[in-house]
């Protein structure tokens, strides 16, 4: 079961150090970080491996969830290597922050956090109003993330 949630886009502070707008060369990197994520949580079963955490970039990237937005979609870094990823898609006629994670190793240290303020500060930027995601309702440690940053139930 998943729910639909939104938050409204207001001027925002802009990423703190650690946190870079995504490129295309990050994938290699970031289909291992996915997987380490995804692994143990109520959401593992959507990425189910390493060749899932492929795919499901790949799709992403691809348009497969609404049209990739490469300037909204950002990598957290720790020593100079991805432990995150905020990928941001533009889908029934809203952004959508497509997939959000970051590696067990470096959870809890804001980065998820950092990473969702991020794409709000730039989509806010580029005059979008509102920021959109589905949730599964068991995943409660993303949900508190999303609480937190201002985001409702809208379904
Ligand atoms: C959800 C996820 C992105 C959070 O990333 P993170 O870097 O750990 O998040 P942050 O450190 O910014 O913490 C944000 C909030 O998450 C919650 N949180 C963080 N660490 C937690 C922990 N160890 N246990 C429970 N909740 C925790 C807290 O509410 C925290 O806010 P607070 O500490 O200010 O109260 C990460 O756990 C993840 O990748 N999960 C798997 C993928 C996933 O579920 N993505 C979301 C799909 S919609």
């Amino acid at each position: 079961m998943r729910s639909q949630l939104q938050a409204p886009l207001r001027p925002a502070p802009p990423p703190p150090p650690g946190i870079r707008p995504f490129a295309r060369d990050d994938v290699p990197a970031l289909v291992p970080v996915m997987w380490d994520a995804y692994r143990g949580t109520p959401d593992e079963a959507d990425v189910g491996g390493p060749e899932g955490a492929a795919r499901e970039i790949r799709l992403a990237l691809g348009g497969e969830y609404g049209r990739f937005l490469p300037g909204a979609s950002f990598v957290a870094e720790d020593g100079g290597r991805p432990v995150g990823a905020a990928l941001v898609t533009h889908y029934a006629g809203l952004p959508l922050l497509a997939f959000l994670f970051v590696r067990r190793s470096h959870a809890g240290r804001g980065f998820g956090q950092a990473l969702v303020r991020a794409v709000m500060h730039v989509l806010a930027e580029q005059g979008h109003d509102t920021l959109s995601l589905a949730v599964t309702r068991r995943n409660r440690r993303a949900r508190q993330l999303y609480d937190r940053l201002g985001f409702v139930e809208v379904a």
